[in-house]
């Protein structure tokens, strides 16, 4: 197990590397998944979709592996009431806050600290966010981990305290194509352990409505190829190209299980958080990197988190942090590989 650093135009990269010559490379600006690699039948296949410079991040970024926060997805008028204060956060999406309003933990340089041990590596990026930032009461501080195991495994562990109540939901924006072709996935298989979905609105507003999968393309319990989504008439789908939909996992596992089309690659991915977003890289603008694009649908991105504007949506659960209870929250992803 070890750890290796680069530093590149002030950007400073962590390889994590074990011995089954799996690599996680993640970057303390926003930290930042960038790739995951392991051995796909004696060759490494890269897992990850995103930039890698800075410019790529600040630019055609589109939240690219980035940790979000303090609160992911969309606020309603980007305007909330807590603990009988309003509070007005900054509208970056028409009249809304979508990912807290723009300039917040993606574009953030972390300080961080690696720790080893004989059967993982790990860095921690951590981040004083002060009272006000981004309009949010509450000195946050956070901390976000991200460690490396034996066997094509590794977890993203959140901590945060406050020392006023605020809103926190964090999530990672890393968006996964497990082609190793950059082909688009839509013949990846997606599984989740969800029962319901949030109906959105024109505006990506959830409207309140938590949907029973039934019957719809957004039953993926046992699991479904993305063609299926992009191909089908429900109105949903249609109305945002494929899914940019909040899933609410049921009484059981939360679990979401990726395959690619060769059936060489199952991502796992389980979490202790109560939804997941998923985002089928319906991008209506195409993001340019320094080298390369992707495609629409080249990607999905996998957003572990709580309901979005659960503050205005009764029923939705609870993203509120306060000072007697610490946030601490666990996702952990699984590359299972057949050689
Ligand atoms: C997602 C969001 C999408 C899109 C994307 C970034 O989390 O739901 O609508 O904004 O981030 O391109």
């Amino acid at each position: 197990m070890q750890i290796r650093k680069i530093e590149s135009n002030g950007l400073l990269y962590f390889i994590l590397m074990n011995d089954n010559h799996d690599e996680l490379t993640v970057v303390n600006y926003g930290a930042r998944l960038v790739s995951f690699k392991a051995n796909v039948n004696g060759r490494p296949r890269e897992m990850v979709v995103s930039g890698q410079t800075k410019d790529d991040f600040d630019h055609g970024s589109k939240y690219f592996g980035a940790t979000v926060g303090r609160v992911a997805g969309r606020i309603t008028g980007g305007a909330f009431t807590l603990d009988g204060e309003d509070y007005q956060l900054r509208q970056n999406e028409g009249d809304n806050t979508l990912h807290s309003g723009g300039d917040a933990f993606e574009w953030k340089t972390f300080d961080h600290a690696e720790t080893k041990s004989k059967n993982s590596v790990a860095v921690t990026f951590s981040y004083h966010s002060p009272d006000g930032e981004n309009e949010f009461p509450g000195n946050v501080d956070f901390k976000v981990t991200y460690t490396l195991f034996k066997d094509s495994k590794f977890t993203i562990h959140y901590e945060a305290t406050t020392d006023a109540p605020t809103l926190f939901n964090p999530t990672n924006h890393g968006y996964f194509n497990l082609n190793g072709t950059g082909f688009d996935i839509s013949r990846h298989k997606l599984q989740i352990s969800a029962d319901k979905f949030a109906v959105l609105d024109e505006d990506n507003m959830p409207t309140g409505e938590l949907a029973d999968v039934t019957g719809r393309p957004f039953d993926l319990r046992q699991g479904r190829k993305l063609k299926e989504v992009f191909a089908s008439s429900d109105p949903q789908a249609i109305m945002k190209q494929g899914f940019d939909h909040p899933f609410l996992f049921g009484a059981g596992d939360h679990v979401v299980k990726l395959t690619s089309p060769d059936q060489l690659v199952q991502l796992k991915i389980s979490t202790d958080r109560d939804a997941v977003v998923i985002f089928t890289a319906n991008f209506g603008e195409i993001p340019m990197f320094e080298e390369g694009n992707v495609d629409f649908h080249g990607a999905v991105a996998i957003e572990t988190q709580n309901l979005p504007d659960a503050i205005n949506n009764e029923g939705f659960g609870d993203t509120i942090l306060r000072p007697e209870t610490p946030f601490d929250s666990t996702t952990t992803y699984e590359f299972k590989i057949e050689q």
